[in-house]
């Protein structure tokens, strides 16, 4: 038997009139008198495959005729031109062994959303789907290179925990042996800890929310990148964020250029997006969205109207900084000229896909972060570790938190955050 190659050993130069031996998934199936063509697709490509009756005697052709699509197949011949095959040649078959014929593939064009979600698990396999997974990896191999450049450490905290940190309303809570549990809304109290002594630590978890909510940008089950600086203000942290996007989004456009294509979105648009981004304050986004017409009153959050309003027409992200208090989390660092806003900052994706980070420098005051506690109606006894944190090498600090689908929504110019993710989580569905 000869050597198993990928399908794309073909097309190089060498392949042409070689003998080899190819495996993978029929895409396409078709037969013609005595000729049958199959679309054969690897790791690395897709090839096509034509058999004759007469070179494969009948009973093996009758078999390789009744290979469903998605069935798989090993296939022994040899490479020749051919003008009418997609990459100009083909692998004209001397062997053909079934692997699995296959069930009748319930997936093909023009089926409901819907369906399509239930199908999930063979739905994935599509060339779009399998264009965003290889994205998707591209993206998070690109983070991780520009942590290490960083000297940021990768760090492995919890998902089962004690405290429902981002406030208890959007949390899933369960019985954790007769005392409540919650799943990870942020690992970001556990990176405070793990700051000393490194100075800069990051973590890629699953968080969750309990969001009943139904939008377009909601899961309640996502991959969230948190990281948290040492010695860092405002102005660091916005920073520190433009230059990780700039280098992400240059990295995947220079890298994953064919799959961007395919997905829809051009890599020198993203190749555009260059620091600094513009960095407008929560007042004054407030001013801009009363003269677009929004009865809109200051301490109010931005919703996805607003956000949307605020970035249609641009092709940059956009930075809002100091939000008033009430709108935001209990361990965000008041501003030092003002009580009545925080040390916040959420960047808005251009063309109006709104938050994709969520940014603040955090409280080190014990007295404030207990009143904010108290303030949302929790007992500030449950945060007593966080709280030690504080007593112990209490320096200034601040963090933040993207989420990767709503980066890839943006990327990908998806409506919808389902599309990013393999196995979506939302209020309505947690199957396949
Ligand atoms: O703004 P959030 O809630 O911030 C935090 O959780 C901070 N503790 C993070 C930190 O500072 N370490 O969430 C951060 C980001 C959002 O900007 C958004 O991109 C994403 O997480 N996100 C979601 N993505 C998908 N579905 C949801 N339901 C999301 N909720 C938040
Ligand atoms: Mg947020």
């Amino acid at each position: 038997m000869t050597e198993i190659v990928p399908v794309a050993r073909a097309f190089e130069p060498a392949g042409l009139g070689q003998e080899l031996s190819v495996r993978g998934w029929v895409l396409r199936s078709r037969s013609s008198g005595g000729i049958l063509f199959l679309q054969l697709r690897d790791r690395t490509g897709t090839l096509q495959i034509t058999a004759r009756r007469d070179a494969l005697g009948e009973p093996a052709f009758a078999a390789a005729e009744h290979v469903q699509i998605e069935g798989a197949v090993r296939v022994r011949g040899t490479v020749a031109e051919d003008r009418r095959a997609p990459g100009g040649r083909e692998l004209r078959a001397e062997e053909i062994t079934v692997i699995d014929a296959g069930a009748p593939f319930p997936i093909f064009q023009d089926q409901t959303e819907e369906f399509l979600l239930d199908q999930r698990h063979l739905a994935v396999r599509s060339q779009e789907h399998v264009a965003m997974w290889r994205l998707k990896a591209s993206l998070l191999r690109a983070f991780r290179r520009f942590f290490d450049a960083e000297e940021v450490l990768e760090v492995t905290p919890p998902i089962l925990t004690g405290n429902a940190a981002e406030g208890g309303a959007e949390a899933f809570r369960f019985d954790y042996f007769g005392r409540p549990g919650y799943l990870s809304q942020t690992a970001q109290l556990y990176l405070e800890a793990l700051l000393a002594p490194n100075e800069r630590v990051y973590a890629l978890t699953p968080s969750f929310r309990a969001e009943k909510s139904r939008t377009p940008r909601h899961l309640t089950e996502f991959m969230h990148l948190e990281v948290e600086l040492a010695w860092c203000d405002l102005d660091g942290l916005t920073d520190f964020i433009e230059r990780m996007l700039v280098s992400v989004l240059h990295e995947i456009a220079e890298r994953s250029g064919r799959e961007l294509e395919l997905l829809g979105r051009p890599p020198s648009e993203l190749l555009s997006i260059v620091a600094p981004f513009p960095k407008i304050s929560y007042e004054s986004a407030v001013d801009r969205l009363r003269s677009q017409g929004f009865d809109f009153a200051w301490g109010r959050d931005l919703g996805t109207a607003e956000e949307r309003a605020l970035t249609l027409e641009s092709r940059s992200p956009l930075f809002i900084t100091r939000y008033p208090r009430e709108t935001k989390a209990f361990y965000m660092l008041q501003s030092p000229d003002d009580p009545r806003t925080v040390e916040a900052t959420d960047l808005l994706g251009p063309e109006g896909y709104g938050e994709i980070v969520g940014a603040s420098c955090r409280e080190t005051s014990i007295e404030r972060l207990t009143e904010q506690l108290r303030a949302r109606g929790v007992d500030p006894a449950e945060y007593d570790w966080y709280l030690d944190l504080r007593r112990h090498g209490n320096v200034p600090h601040a963090g933040f938190g993207i989420g990767i689908e709503r980066l890839l929504r943006f990327v990908t110019r998806r409506e919808h955050i389902r599309d990013t993710t393999p196995f979506p989580r939302t209020p309505s569905r947690h199957t396949p």
